[in-house]
């Protein structure tokens, strides 16, 4: 059939095969670009399918020569229906790592399960021996705890509601979003399903069945961004999650010795899932437009390739904090000055020309394998 993008509110619910493929293979030829570094030689990935976990897949495959294992959530195709990215993603890197002589396996399910975690230890020892490095890049909307108890994360402030401007991405215009404030068990939801105890989980998981290393790295990815984000990101509850998080990568540290935990603060950018929270979209807009004129701007993959082929590698490139700043352009003062007056003069009539909506959407189209250069749109696809 032939594909087309079909959007509604923040996503789109169709996916092209071909251009996913293509998208994949642009960012292995970036990697491949840049050289092969000395790193992690047996790779998961738990959230591997799209945005920074699939970036970060194919950084180490193809800048460390890792064998990796992926775990995904991700749709197939009906017949009718076309697969999700994600799923048309982790295809097309299976086979280009396959090419390359590369071990690459992906597992599509639930990565709070016991049952996914089973998997993943089952195919670890059968295929790979031990891992050396884990990769926690989820990004869930709601998890099932191992007792049967559903937990649903919200997108809200916490103490007062919170209005600020937003970009309505069905016609671009700005609006006003008023975000009411999370109440106790939504925070506590939040924390359960975008927190740290499942990144525990995995790495007792994994010690108990003895597939670890003696030598471990794991990375988790949180954002801080800048004061007009506060309410909504920072501070709001997806905040007080990414803070147990952090409390998480302390207790992994102490807890397993041979286990070295990482926080990267990785840079907004347009994913399935930033998508989703008001008011980013917005800031993205503007600070793409900053970044781009000072030729600073990355993408995910830049983002990875710079994490996992130098500051990863080196203890020593951390904050006070103890934190990876993948942010480190992001937050420079010069962007940011211009980001915040840029913020205190937009509105509907301006946007245009203040924002780079353009970049924002064309990277949100090229998320789904559309808009990307090269691929005849035309042409009929197997979707399956
Ligand atoms: P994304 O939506 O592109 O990727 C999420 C991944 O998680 C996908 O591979 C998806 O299949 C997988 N997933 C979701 N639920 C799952 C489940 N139950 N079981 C197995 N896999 C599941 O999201 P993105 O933006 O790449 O986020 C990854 C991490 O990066 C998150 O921790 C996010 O907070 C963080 N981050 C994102 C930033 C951004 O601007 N997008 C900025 C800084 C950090």
């Amino acid at each position: 059939m032939v594909v087309e993008p079909r959007v509604k509110d923040f996503i789109c619910t169709t996916a092209h095969p071909v251009g996913c493929a293509e998208n994949v293979k642009k960012q292995i030829e970036y990697i491949k670009s840049k050289g092969k570094v000395e790193g992690a030689k047996k790779v998961l990935v738990i959230g591997a399918s799209t945005g920074y976990g699939l970036a970060s897949r194919i950084a180490v495959a193809f800048g460390y020569g890792a064998d990796t294992l992926g775990v995904m959530f991700e749709k197939e195709s009906n017949g009718r229906r076309t697969a999700t990215a994600g799923f048309y993603n982790t295809r097309a890197f299976e086979e280009e790592a396959h090419k390359a002589g590369l071990y690459a396996k992906s597992i599509n399910g639930d990565a709070f399960s016991l049952e996914v975690k089973q998997q993943v230890i089952d195919t670890i020892k059968s295929d790979m021996g031990k891992i050396d490095m884990i990769v926690y890049s989820l990004a869930a909307p709601r998890r099932t705890t191992p007792d049967g108890t559903k937990y649903t994360s919200v997108l809200k402030t916490v103490g007062s509601e919170y209005t600020n401007k937003t970009l309505l991405l069905k016609d671009n215009s700005i609006a006003e979003a008023h975000i009411s404030a999370a109440n106790e068990e939504e925070i506590n939801a939040t924390i359960k399903v975008m927190g740290g105890e499942d990144w525990i989980d995995w790495m007792q998981a994994l010690t108990d069945a003895g597939v670890l290393a003696d030598e471990v790295t794991t990375v988790a990815y949180s954002y801080i961004g800048p004061k007009i984000t506060f309410p909504i990101y920072a501070e709001g509850s997806i905040g007080m999650a990414k803070k147990d998080v952090y409390k998480s990568c302390d207790i992994i540290n102490e807890r397993f010795s041979n286990i070295k935990a990482k926080v990267a603060i990785n840079k907004a950018l347009v994913t399935q899932s930033s998508s989703a929270i008001p008011v980013v979209p917005l800031y993205i807009t503007l600070l793409y437009k900053e970044m781009k004129a000072k030729g600073l701007h990355e993408g995910c993959i830049e983002q990875m390739q710079r994490l996992f082929m130098d500051k990863i590698l080196d203890d020593s490139k951390v904050d006070e904090n103890g934190f990876i700043r993948m942010d480190d352009w992001e937050m420079r003062d010069d962007i940011q000055e211009v980001v915040a007056k840029k913020w205190d003069e937009v509105t509907t009539e301006n946007v245009a020309e203040l924002a780079d909506i353009d970049g924002y959407w064309e990277e949100f189209y090229q998320m789904f394998g559309f808009k990307i250069d090269g691929v005849d749109y035309s042409a009929d696809v197997d979707i399956m």
